[in-house]
């Protein structure tokens, strides 16, 4: 699986992805992570990719041409013929755990990290697939959202995670959260691990389990929780 990210901050995909969980992904090389530098792409002299906005306004809006001109160098490079092109924007569709298993079965996923007051209209409409957003809040650029989504998409990839089956018992299965763990001590300044786990009583734990998650969506997460129910008797 091969995430490309056009951006101004290599260095920050770059540095945000190499630890942990991502970063063992990317030596294994089931996941790779190409950070492409739009600046590389500036024909001018001071390698300048941004500039007043037409009809005024504040701040400077980053060129079609530098993006444009990586996206085509990067076409040439790979072998997905219709890739999907992501742009990290706060306008785009929230993204979402069926979203990332959605996009998990791709090979190639470029994703263009926006920066300044926007980008320029002309180059998303040609090379835009999808619009996502991570949330209802706005960020300085698009480099923590791709990282959200490289990360996210990932750990779906077969062999990322320890044992394949910790991708399936997890919050947001079924519209549900994911039950509360526990691990040693037994007890912690006098709180006692619910006697059910040290049972050994597979159903029964299986049962508090699922019923604890059905308490806690309803608890923390009331609009999952009706999609749950309703899903129950439809
Ligand atoms: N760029 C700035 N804010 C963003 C957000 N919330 N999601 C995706 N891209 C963004």
């Amino acid at each position: 699986m091969n995430f490309h990210v056009l951006t101004l901050f290599p260095e920050m995909i770059e540095g945000g992805l190499n630890a942990s969980i991502t970063g063992r992904a990317m030596e294994k090389e089931l996941v790779n992570v190409n950070a492409v530098n739009i600046r590389d792409y500036a024909m001018n002299k001071h390698k300048r990719v941004d500039d007043y906005p037409y009809g005024g306004g504040a701040g400077m809006v980053m060129q079609a041409e530098p993006i444009y001109l990586a996206y085509e160098d990067l076409m040439r490079k790979i072998n997905t013929k219709n890739p999907r092109v992501v742009y990290l924007t706060p306008q785009g569709q929230t993204f979402h755990q069926n979203m990332a298993q959605d996009f998990a079965k791709e090979n190639d996923i470029i994703l263009l990290c926006g920066h300044y007051e926007g980008v320029d209209e002309r180059v998303l409409e040609m090379i835009v697939t999808d619009y996502v957003s991570i949330g209802d809040y706005v960020l300085t650029g698009g480099e923590l959202p791709a990282m959200v989504m490289i990360d996210a998409i990932s750990r779906l990839v077969p062999g990322v995670l320890h044992n394949d089956t910790s991708a399936e018992f997890e919050s947001f299965q079924e519209d549900l959260l994911e039950y509360p763990q526990y691990t040693r001590p037994e007890v912690f300044m006098d709180k006692k691990v619910p006697d059910v786990l040290l049972s050994g009583h597979h159903a029964n734990i299986e049962a508090w389990r699922k019923e604890q998650s059905v308490l806690r969506t309803k608890e923390r997460r009331p609009d999952l929780y009706e999609r749950y129910i309703h899903q129950k008797i439809t």
